[in-house]
C-alpha cells in the first residue's frame, strides 16, 4: 500500500472482558475486520486483569481478521498478572504496545498505558510526601517512555495509543473530582513536540468522543462506552 492510501482503523477501549460473557464480542471484531485495515484497543481490555480474562479475549479475536493494535489499561493490571495478559494476547497475534510503536500498511502506532495526575494548570506537581512523589513520577516516566518510542517514528503518518486521558477535553462529562485520575497533560505536552495523525483513548467512560490537544492534533475517546458519530460502540479513522 503506498504512502498516500488512505487508512481506516477501528479503535476502541475498555471492552473489559469477563469469563461469564463468552462470545460478546464475537461479531463486533468480525465486523471490524469488513470496515477497517487494523482494529486498535485502548486498554481495559480484561476486567480484573486474570489470565482467564485474557484468554476469552484472545479466542473471541479469532473472529479478527485485520491486525490488532493495543495497550493494557489499569484494569488489566488489578490481579498482578498484567505480564502474563500481555503474553496470552501476544501470542494470538495482538501487536501489545508498552513503549514501543509498530507499522501497519506504513502507518506507525506509538502506545503506552500512561498514567493519572491531572490536567493543566491543576496538575499534580512533585511536591510533599514521597507517595505523592512517587506518584507523580509514575506520570512522568509514562510520558518519557512514550516520548523515547516516538522519536524513533519515521512515518509520515503515527496514531498514538493511551489507555489514560492526555487532555482534559475528552474527559470532560466525567465527574470533577475524579477528573485528575482519568489521565494526565504531561502525555499531552510529549504529544504536542510531534506531528501525529491522530491520538486514541479509552478509561474516562463518561467523557466526550473529541478533543485537540494545546497545539491542536486530534484527540480521539474511544472507550465502547462513549457515543460515537457513527453508532458503533468503536470509532472508525481514517488518516
Ligand atoms: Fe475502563
Ligand atoms: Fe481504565
Amino acid at each position: 500500500m503506498s504512502d498516500d492510501t488512505p487508512f481506516t482503523c477501528a479503535c476502541i477501549g475498555d471492552l473489559h472482558v469477563r469469563e461469564d460473557r463468552p462470545n460478546a464480542l464475537r461479531e463486533l471484531f468480525g465486523e471490524v475486520s469488513k470496515v477497517a485495515a487494523a482494529l486498535v484497543l485502548c486498554g481495559d481490555l480484561t476486567d480484573e486483569g486474570t489470565p482467564r480474562q485474557a484468554e476469552v479475549l484472545a479466542e473471541e479475536l479469532r473472529a479478527c481478521t485485520i491486525p490488532v493494535v493495543g495497550v493494557l489499561g489499569n484494569h488489566d493490571y488489578e490481579t498482578g498478572h498484567a505480564d502474563q495478559v500481555k503474553d496470552i494476547l501476544r501470542n494470538v497475534g495482538v501487536k501489545l504496545l508498552d513503549g514501543q510503536t509498530c507499522e501497519v500498511n506504513g502507518v506507525a502506532f506509538v502506545g503506552v498505558k500512561g498514567f493519572a495526575g491531572g490536567f493543566g494548570r491543576r496538575m499534580l506537581s512533585s511536591f510533599g510526601e514521597p507517595v505523592i512523589k512517587a506518584f507523580v513520577a509514575e506520570a512522568m516516566n509514562e510520558a518519557m517512555r512514550l516520548e523515547n518510542a516516538m522519536r524513533t517514528v519515521k512515518n509520515r503518518r503515527a496514531i498514538v495509543v493511551l489507555h489514560y486521558a492526555p487532555v482534559a477535553d475528552t474527559a470532560e462529562g466525567e465527574p470533577l473530582e475524579i477528573m485528575p485520575f482519568l489521565g494526565c497533560s504531561r502525555l499531552g505536552e510529549t504529544i504536542d513536540r510531534f506531528k501525529v495523525s491522530a491520538v486514541v483513548h479509552g478509561h474516562a467512560h463518561r467523557g466526550k468522543y473529541e478533543g485537540r490537544t494545546p497545539a491542536g492534533q486530534l484527540v480521539y475517546n474511544v472507550a465502547a462506552q462513549i457515543e460515537k458519530p457513527g453508532g458503533k460502540p468503536y470509532a472508525l479513522i481514517s488518516v
